[in-house]
């Protein structure tokens, strides 16, 4: 019989990861690398990818491959997925990590901004879970990661839309989790707070002051804990402590407080991405 599990060997075995080129996805590249894993990166920049992919294979010793690709285009999904079937990797662990958010005040911004991020956030997510699960369920063992953020859990004024996609994330997750529960196939979702992987986060970083000091983490910080949860199988994965911590006092707050909070903190993005 030809089944996926069938046409396993160690060397086409893959770990699939979404935005592999920066960031935290960048720095989970280099934990799934470290922990043995051979890798396909996906992202926009091909040639920055190419050469991500040629260090981490040196570095690592594990097999990589790249994808560029603008996820947002429509049938980019269905691309990925049919470049592994044609190549014949057979994927056993994915993480959709690419995602983009903007602030400032909802009706400002100009709608236009707010299709991709929908797309890459949710769309482009749900089909290559869609895509994929099939034939991980026919693995011993598999784990998809899918990426939320902190504020799944704690909405974000002035970043409306942005934290609506998180919030989708993570219910999606956790509902198609408990539907796979008597299966081989685990799914988890990532819950990170602020993490400094670009300049735009910076100057985040510079305007909110000791209150994002304090729970801001390095890439590496969030790639250890996440990869770690997902090979555990865990449900929800917040990395560092005190985002945890905080991630549980908000849950627990009322819903009218805990908004007025998150109101106050964010208001100085009200005049951002205007258009
Ligand atoms: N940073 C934070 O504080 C934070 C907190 C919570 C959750 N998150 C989430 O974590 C994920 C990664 O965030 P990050 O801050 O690490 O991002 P980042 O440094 O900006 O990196 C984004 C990655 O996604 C890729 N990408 C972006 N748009 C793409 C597209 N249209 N098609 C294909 N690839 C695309 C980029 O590829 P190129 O490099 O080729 O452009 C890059 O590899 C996002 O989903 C974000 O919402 C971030």
């Amino acid at each position: 019989m030809n089944t996926v599990a069938n046409k396993m060997e160690d060397s086409n075995v893959y770990t699939l990861i979404t935005g592999g080129s920066h960031g935290i996805g960048l720095a989970m590249v280099h934990e799934c690398a470290r922990l043995g894993d051979n890798l396909l990166i996906v992202a926009l920049d091909e040639v920055e990818l190419y050469q991500i992919g040629e260090e981490i294979a040196e570095k690592y010793g594990v097999r990589t491959d790249c994808l560029g690709i603008d996820l947002t285009e429509p049938q980019a999904p269905e691309t990925v997925f049919e470049w592994c079937q044609t190549e014949g990797y057979v994927v056993n662990r994915l993480i959709n990590n690419a995602g983009f958010g903007r602030s400032g005040l909802f009706h400002k911004i100009d709608v236009r901004q707010y299709i991709p991020m929908m797309r890459l956030n949710n769309e482009v997510l749900v089909k290559l879970n869609y895509y994929f699960l099939p034939s991980m369920l026919e693995l011993p063992a598999a784990q998809i990661l899918n990426m939320s953020s902190i504020e799944a859990n704690m909405p974000n004024p002035y970043k409306a839309v942005y934290t609506g996609t998180k919030n989708f994330v993570y219910a999606f997750t956790l509902a198609l989790r408990e539907e796979l529960k008597a299966t081989n196939v685990t799914v988890s979702v990532l819950c990170p707070g602020p993490t400094l992987t670009n300049e735009d986060g910076l100057k985040r970083v510079k305007a909110q002051g000791w209150k994002a000091k304090v729970l801001l983490l390095m890439p590496d910080e969030v790639a250890k804990p996440a990869i770690e949860g997902m090979r555990r199988g865990e449900h929800v994965i917040v990395p560092g402590w005190r985002n945890g911590l905080l991630n549980r006092i908000m849950y627990l707050l009322p819903t009218k407080p805990k908004m007025a909070i998150m109101e106050k903190l964010f208001r100085k993005y009200k005049d951002e991405g205007a258009s």
